[in-house]
């Protein structure tokens, strides 16, 4: 690493799972089984959800990047120099780069994840590669009330990045609350730039969720052997199985991992029933269009400003400034 390079971490803490045990209990416990998709993220999961980016059903990441790769001048323009730049779920920390390379003399970068071992691995890399960039890791839940670091940087204005449309993952109610906490973070004179996936054939939205590799499916199974190895759980992975569907009035892919018999799983000392065929949703992915996002984001309190979408209107990305 240059020695110019600065890389401070904070709550450098793995998200345990034993803390929210009653909670994800409670979720396999409803009526409608459920777990957050927070919990796909530990290293494994980050490591295959970077997988899933390069298979060629989903169209997501190259299309995003593409269209920031193509805007990126004007995106410098608009944001402006020595920005602070500060990233809702970084994972690969990939767009980031692109970001980088055009925005003027970036001063400081934060990438904020809850997968805190790729979280650090990540900054480590991305620090040494551009050694005049502050890099400040913080492993912090989102959805959660977190406090950003102070550093010795003064930073010209803040920008909120939020790619990879993660915001999908959230009810638009959560989004909502979501696209408030990012115009606090953003403060006065700043904005944000959004990755949003818009509505589109349900059947490319239901390859991309299903892609012929099988990742997803692995991506997805992988939530059930964390049970296991963090929570004691006996889930016996080879009795469930991945399922993608598209709900087309909701507008939002449903993920579940499906119960192929009759079976009962211990976890934390309660057990679970489960029917042949009843399944947990462990992930929603919600689509959008251009004008119903720019709406949502005027309501918490952003001006939009413009929104880049690739030719086959796949992918959207928006810059907004605080007003
Ligand atoms: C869908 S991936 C997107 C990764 C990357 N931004 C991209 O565009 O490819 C979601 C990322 O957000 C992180 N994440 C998910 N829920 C989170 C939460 N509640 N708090 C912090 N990070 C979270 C995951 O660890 C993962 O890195």
């Amino acid at each position: 690493m240059a020695e110019s390079t600065q890389i401070a971490v904070t709550h450098p803490l793995v998200l345990d799972m034993r803390e929210d045990v009653d909670e994800i209990v409670a979720g396999l416990e409803s009526d409608q089984k459920h777990i957050s998709p927070k919990y796909f993220y530990d290293e494994r999961g980050s490591e295959l959800f970077d997988r899933i980016c390069d298979l060629p059903e989903y169209y997501a990441t190259r299309t995003e990047l593409a269209v920031m790769q193509e805007h990126g001048d004007d995106l410098a323009r608009l944001v402006g120099p020595h920005a602070q730049v500060i990233e809702f779920g970084a994972g690969c920390t990939c767009k980031i780069r692109v970001l980088l390379d055009h925005l003027i003399e970036p001063a400081v970068y934060m990438p904020v994840d809850i997968s805190a071992d790729y979280l650090v691995k990540q900054a480590e890399s991305l620090a040494s590669d551009y050694p005049d960039l502050h890099v400040h890791p913080v492993c912090a839940d989102f959805t959660q009330p977190f406090k950003l670091p102070t550093h010795t940087v003064t930073p010209e204005r803040n920008l909120v990045f939020f790619p990879g449309s993660t915001i999908g993952n959230f009810s638009r109610r959560q989004a909502l609350d979501l696209l408030e906490v990012m115009a606090f973070e953003a403060r006065h004179d700043g904005a944000a730039l959004i990755g949003v996936d818009l509505r589109k054939d349900p059947a490319k939205l239901r390859a991309a969720y299903n892609d012929r590799a099988g990742i997803t499916a692995q991506f997805n199974l992988n939530v059930l052997a964390r049970l296991n190895r963090e929570l004691g759980a006996n889930f016996d992975l080879e009795s469930f199985k991945h399922q993608a569907i598209y709900d087309e009035e909701k507008g939002r892919i449903e993920m579940r991992l499906v119960s192929k018999k009759p079976q009962r799983v211990t976890i934390a000392g309660r057990e679970i029933d489960f029917a042949k065929d009843e399944y947990v949703i462990t992930e929603y992915s919600h689509k959008y269009s251009v004008d119903e996002f720019r709406e949502l984001a005027r309501r918490a309190g952003f001006m939009p400003i413009t929104a880049w979408v690739d030719d086959e209107g796949l992918f959207s990305v928006h810059f907004m400034r605080v007003q």
